[in-house]
């Protein structure tokens, strides 16, 4: 798969897609969502990928949106950027397997946008997060002002997006907005880490759990809790569960079905 934005690599059930603009820390324009909308529909339909983990190339995971390219926009073309960049964002968030963000270092507007539509977020001590798009008179257009109350509460969205503030990855941590802070060389082995771990369980519960967590927060809690048991119950219909536990009372790792 060759991409001018964007690497991904395969390997061990696991797709790394890694921003590849450098120069730009790795700004998106549109030629660069739309690349990765293009990867994202691909891995819908690849089974031999399980778990995806996004990273940047060089200082930055995504220093936001393209700020050239957003210069020149008119009122409609500012409207049609925020609607690929809401699309791509969904197909991400919504993707049937987890996807962990290493955060290599500045995630910024955009940036952090992404990381925010990931399941999870790792992210390197040196690296700095936030919502800095009011410096430019803008508001955050690719789901931040949406994800990040949800994620971490409406007085600490408005607390950044308000103030611009790029803060620390220990600071982040502590606001909840990334699960794990790593030393800088130890990031990608620690993504990908987390993704083996997810790869020993069954294949069709960690789906599932993603579903149910995502429709459920879109739901109100009785029909998200409705949602629970049904799927609890459908877990029973893949074979999954017989033979996750006949492993147990047989003293063995299970064999997943494929
Ligand atoms: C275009 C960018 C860029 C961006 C950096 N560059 N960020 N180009 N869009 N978002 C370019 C710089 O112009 C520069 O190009 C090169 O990358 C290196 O950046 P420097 O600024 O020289 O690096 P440094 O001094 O280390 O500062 C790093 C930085 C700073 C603090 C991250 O670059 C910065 O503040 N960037 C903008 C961050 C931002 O405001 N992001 C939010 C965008 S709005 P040259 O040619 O000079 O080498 C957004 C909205 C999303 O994301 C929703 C839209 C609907």
């Amino acid at each position: 798969m060759e991409y001018k934005n964007l690497v991904v690599t395969i390997e061990d059930q696991i797709a790394i897609i890694k921003f590849n603009r450098p120069n730009v820390l790795n700004a998106l324009n549109i030629e660069t969502l739309l690349e990765l909308e293009k990867i994202l529909d691909e891995l819908s339909n690849n089974d031999a990928v399980r778990v995806v983990i996004l990273t940047g190339e060089g200082k930055a995971f995504v220093a936001g949106a393209d700020i050239s390219q957003m210069s020149k926009f008119n009122p409609q073309e500012a409207r049609a950027f925020a609607q690929l960049g809401h699309r791509v964002l969904s197909k991400l968030e919504n993707l049937d397997r987890p996807v962990i963000a290493a955060i290599n270092g500045y995630a910024l507007g955009g940036g952090c946008e992404i990381a925010l539509a990931c399941d999870l977020r790792i992210i390197a001590e040196t690296a700095k997060i936030g919502q800095p798009e009011v410096n430019l008179g803008i508001i955050p257009g690719f789901g931040g002002t949406q994800r990040l109350a949800r994620l971490c509460g409406a007085g600490v969205a408005k607390e950044l997006i308000y103030t611009g503030d790029m803060i620390s990855a220990d600071e982040a941590y502590r606001i909840g907005l990334v699960n794990k802070v790593v030393p800088q060389d130890k990031l990608l082995d620690s993504a990908k880490e987390i993704a083996q771990k997810i790869l020993q369980k069954g294949p069709g519960a960690i789906r599932l759990t993603k579903t149910v967590i995502n429709r459920g927060l879109d739901s109100p809690l009785e029909t998200a809790k409705e949602l629970e048991i049904e799927t609890f119950a459908l877990c029973f219909a893949s074979g999954e569960p017989q033979e996750g536990m006949k492993a147990f009372l047989e003293k063995r790792k299970p064999n997943w079905i494929k």
